[in-house]
């Protein structure tokens, strides 16, 4: 089948890839030539393990392409993939502006029938819109069918996940549709839920919404844990252990990140209200989390009083493990808070070291060696649980630091490891280790 894919960032290049993995012939189309040009040359735009490999096999073997021209693109493509960004308006709202231009473009541009997919999360009622936005557009006697084909994949595992996903929904108006989707991504060998258009839409929207309540639900009983004595890793296993629970996502930290938790549910708080309804419940869940990610600066100012002039290390940048991504990540609002404060900041990031100076605005100094970071430190403040963090010895923090007193944000540590290494250790939901003797 020959394919199209409009927009190559983080689901555009990964569903363009994957689609040439089970054996599609696809030309992946975006308006930024410079990064067709890196892509031609085989170098990926985004960091995403196994996505490279994947990438220069399929170009080798002639299934994958990238132009910046939409009519080479779209000559001869049976099926268009719209995956273009829908970033947050500053009412929490989706901006829409790149999916309609996109959109515009293929009406523009189609000589022959084809059907349109949208892999961009959109509000409910997109779809259709868009469907009735291009056939104004359209030549005479070219005829379009519209689906909505949302993406659940994690950044970091984005590779795995698409060929391992749970399921896989393919909105549509009609049946003929759905079946041509159904035949397409037949070999990633996920089951396949047909739906309608709204449906599909808002499937997308539930999910995210969910997982993110089910962390903000995990964070709240760890500040409770904290207050009453329990630790609250025991208690999410309890949880877990019930099937209608599930164990999944209960992982209490200091917050969810990324460019869809954050966006996602402040879109449907707002798609909500678009039609008079309150969703009190995402709210709150939104409320936990700005409150979750300012938690650790409370803990330290607790312990020190104040840190004007301490060293602080701040161990990873990126929203989460495995990725360059700072997008709403916890380090944007805790490095300026402790720059503020009057901390002297040296932030490290395996990966995303290099962005802090471009997206995080305050005065610190970023690096990519952890031990540079944490020599002479008076405290450790965790934000990403990589694995090079959770691997490491506690009494690295020992040997390097002024004093070894460290906040950690996503439990890298069991409680029994930093007593043994004399750490002071202050993590989330679960009982605070404080040496007899602090140095
Ligand atoms: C998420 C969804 O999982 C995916 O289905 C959707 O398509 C896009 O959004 P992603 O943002 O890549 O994927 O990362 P995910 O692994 O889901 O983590 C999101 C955030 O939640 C991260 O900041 C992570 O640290 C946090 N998280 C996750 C927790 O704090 N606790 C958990 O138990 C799980």
């Amino acid at each position: 089948m020959k394919i199209a894919v409009i927009g190559t960032g983080y689901v555009g290049l990964v569903t363009g890839v994957a689609l040439a993995e089970i054996g599609h012939t696809v030309t992946c189309i975006d308006v930024d030539p410079k990064k067709v040009e890196a892509l031609n040359q085989g170098v990926p735009t985004i960091y995403e393990p196994g996505l490279g490999e994947m990438m220069l096999r399929n170009q080798k073997q002639n299934r994958l392409f990238f132009t910046d021209q939409h009519k080479l693109g779209l000559a001869d493509a049976a099926v268009v993939y719209l995956a273009v960004g829908t970033p947050q308006n500053t009412d929490g709202s989706a901006n829409l502006s790149y999916v309609e231009r996109a959109a515009v473009e293929v009406a523009e541009q189609i000589d022959h029938p084809v059907v349109v997919v949208i892999k961009s999360t959109v509000p409910v009622g997109t779809n259709l819109r868009i469907k009735r936005l291009m056939m104004r557009r359209i030549r005479p006697g070219v005829f379009i069918r519209i689906a909505s084909n949302p993406e659940f994949l994690r950044e970091g595992s984005a590779i795995h996940d698409t060929f391992h996903g749970d399921r896989m929904i393919i909105g549509t108006e009609d049946e003929a549709t759905a079946s041509l989707l159904a035949e397409i991504n037949e070999p990633f060998g996920i089951p396949i839920v047909k739906t309608d258009l709204f449906s599909s839409e808002m499937i997308k929207y539930a999910s995210n919404a969910f997982l993110a309540t089910k962390i903000s639900f995990i964070n709240e009983i760890a500040n409770l844990c904290e207050k009453l004595g329990a630790n609250v890793e025991e208690v999410a296993k309890g949880m877990g252990m019930d099937h209608r629970i599930g164990s999944a996502f209960l992982r209490a930290g200091i917050g969810y990140g990324g460019s869809c938790f954050p966006k996602d549910t402040n879109a449907l708080v707002q798609l909500a209200g678009n039609h008079h309804h309150t969703f009190n419940l995402l709210k709150s869940v939104i409320e936990v989390n700005n409150q979750q990610h300012r938690l650790l600066i409370d803990k330290i100012l607790e312990r020190f009083g104040s840190i004007n002039g301490k060293k602080v290390a701040v161990l990873g940048l990126a929203f989460k493990p495995n990725t360059d991504d700072l997008r709403e990540s916890p380090a944007l609002v805790m490095i300026p808070q402790l720059a503020a404060l009057g901390a002297d900041v040296i932030g490290y990031d395996p990966i995303a070291a290099d962005r802090g100076t471009k997206w995080i605005s305050a005065p610190a100094r970023y690096t990519n060696h952890v031990a540079e970071a944490l020599d002479g430190a008076d405290f450790a403040v965790i934000i990403t649980d990589w694995p090079d963090i959770k691997r490491m010895d506690p009494e690295t923090y020992v040997r390097l630091m002024d004093q070894p007193i460290v906040f950690d944000g996503r439990n890298c540590y069991s409680i029994a490891a930093a007593r043994e290494a004399n750490l002071e250790y202050y993590s989330i939901g679960r009982p605070n280790v404080v040496p007899e003797v602090s140095k």
